[in-house]
């Protein structure tokens, strides 16, 4: 259970809490996660009463549980929760919201703050809040949690980290990326080292190359104009991917504490090789969807379409391929892609083992894939013979251990999150130097593509990978694997 402390919610009107945020606190409750003199302060831009914010609430559970939830748990997390307005045009919104905040017969004193508010207002509120002394940690515990994206270049999230390293130290900085909330992901890590039968073979003595996958059936929706300033690369590929990876690949930490497992993501990020300019062609492909059909959906619009801007060279499709120098990884190629309107959504890391070198008849075709969603399951795909008289006759067999059963407790992503931030546990969360080594690897490529203004690749909606991005193959015996 956390200890006491008042989590402070910035944005708690926005779109991310409604959806996420206050069902998943609720979810917290109900689970009896948080502690009876917890309190939950929800801050917004609009005057509203007290009155109004618990019909807000009400209404944002309703919507998530479909009337479905406990008015019990509902009257305890409503006493827990405290409305609270600063608004834009007055001057003394800070000073009232820290008058509010000290007053300690009714808030413990250890703070979190989530900051659920555009990136634009990260710097500006941690300054705000620093210059009233509700982030100083002498005393109390204060973290504050930054939604993501951090920057969206090296040099935006450099300037980020200065401003608000000010006023935060390392410890006391949350910086979210909501997969590694997920279990299915948490779930590589122990799958790798608890299980002492794939030590032997994690390397590139056995591994031919790895393949991490995010695909989507959905196209960009309503977020154009945000999509269109984001592109592929930074929206998944920084973040998530390279996330994916570096619990792929990264070396068995110390302890599982969230100090040493950090410590070995940052070594295994910075330690992939940036893809040269000249190469970039070779190792890295986008693409754009255009019209066509999804199964459930029936026909739909093309990026440009939908962007009424026939001009953008923003990608919906991403694929680059990258390598480790590192002794255990050199020369194996890993591959990162992801696509909006494809024909089918998946998120899996899929690793293909070598083939059999000295019988080319026999050969191995191996697989191991983690599906981390929409099921998450870990299985091996090995050959076996088929029954009969065919000596050599051979079939894939799939050997799959499925992680999530019917039973299981269901946790969103931002729950785990949240209680981590209330136990102070970062090991979910990145450190500034895996930020800059993922922005490091993409910012090359990003630049590279806004200047070279070639007509970016247009694939079909609710089709496959598009073959020209076979390109970034190392050789022709790779292919992209389509089964998640
Ligand atoms: N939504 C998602 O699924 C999702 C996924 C990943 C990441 N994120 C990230 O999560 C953050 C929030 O996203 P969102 O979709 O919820 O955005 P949103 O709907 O625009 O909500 C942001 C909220 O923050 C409020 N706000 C701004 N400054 C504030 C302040 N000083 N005090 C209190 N409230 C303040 C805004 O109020 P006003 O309306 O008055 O401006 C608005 O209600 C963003 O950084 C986004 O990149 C969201």
């Amino acid at each position: 259970m956390t200890n006491n402390s008042t989590l402070v919610l910035f944005g708690a009107r926005g779109n991310l809490s409604r959806i996420k945020l206050i069902p998943g606190l609720f979810h917290l409750e109900e689970s009896g996660k948080l502690s009876n003199e917890m309190k939950i302060v929800s801050v917004g831009r609009q005057n509203i009463s007290q009155d109004e914010w618990e019909n807000e609430i009400k209404d944002m559970l309703e919507k998530k549980f479909e009337g479905k939830y406990d008015l019990e748990v509902f009257d305890r997390f409503i006493k827990k929760n405290i409305y609270h307005a600063t608004l834009p045009d007055d001057p003394n919104a800070f000073k009232n919201f820290a008058k509010l905040l000290h007053d300690d017969r009714r808030f413990p004193k250890n703070f979190a703050f989530f900051l659920s508010v555009r990136p634009s207002d990260f710097a500006k509120i941690i300054g705000q809040l620093a210059e009233e002394n509700l982030l100083n940690d002498d005393e109390y515990w204060r973290r504050v949690l930054i939604e993501k994206p951090f920057g969206t270049d090296l040099k935006s999230a450099i300037e980020l980290q200065k401003s608000i390293s000010k006023h935060l130290n390392e410890k006391q900085i949350y910086r979210i990326d909501h997969y590694l909330g997920k279990s299915a992901l948490q779930n590589i890590l122990w799958t790798r080292f608890t299980n002492s039968i794939l030590e032997p073979i994690w390397n590139k003595n056995y591994i031919d190359h790895i393949q991490i996958t995010n695909h989507e059936t959905l196209g960009v929706g309503e977020r154009t104009q945000f999509y269109d300033a984001t592109g592929a690369l930074r929206d998944m590929t920084q973040s998530h991917l390279l996330q994916m990876l570096a619990l792929t690949t990264m070396e068995k930490p110390k302890s599982f504490s969230p100090d040493d497992i950090r410590t070995e993501k940052i070594k295994l990020l910075k330690s992939i090789k940036s893809i040269p300019i000249n190469e970039i062609n070779k190792h890295a492909f986008r693409g754009q969807y255009k019209s066509g059909v999804i199964e459930k959906e029936g026909h739909v619009k093309g990026y440009l379409e939908e962007l009424e801007n026939t001009k953008s060279i923003v990608e919906t499709y991403a694929a680059i391929r990258l390598y480790i120098d590192n002794p255990r990884w050199k020369n194996i190629p890993v591959y990162l892609r992801t696509a909006k309107r494809l024909s089918q959504s998946g998120t899996f890391i899929s690793i293909k083992f070598k083939n059999n070198q000295t019988e080319k008849k026999l050969n191995s075709n191996n697989w191991l894939v983690f599906s981390i969603q929409p099921k998450e399951s870990t299985y091996f795909e090995i050959q076996t013979k088929i029954p009969g008289l065919n000596e050599s006759d051979l079939r894939t067999t799939k050997l799959e251990g499925i992680n999530r059963l019917d039973h299981d407790e269901k946790i969103d992503a931002y729950e785990t999150l949240m209680l981590d931030l209330l136990e102070g546990n970062q090991s979910r969360f990145l450190h500034i130097d895996e930020v800059k080594a993922a922005w490091s690897l993409i910012d090359p490529i990003i630049k590279y593509w806004s200047e070279n203004k070639e007509k970016v690749h247009q694939y079909t909606a609710g089709t496959s990978d598009p073959k020209e991005s076979e390109i970034i193959f190392e050789n022709k015996n790779q292919f992209w694997r389509e089964e998640n």
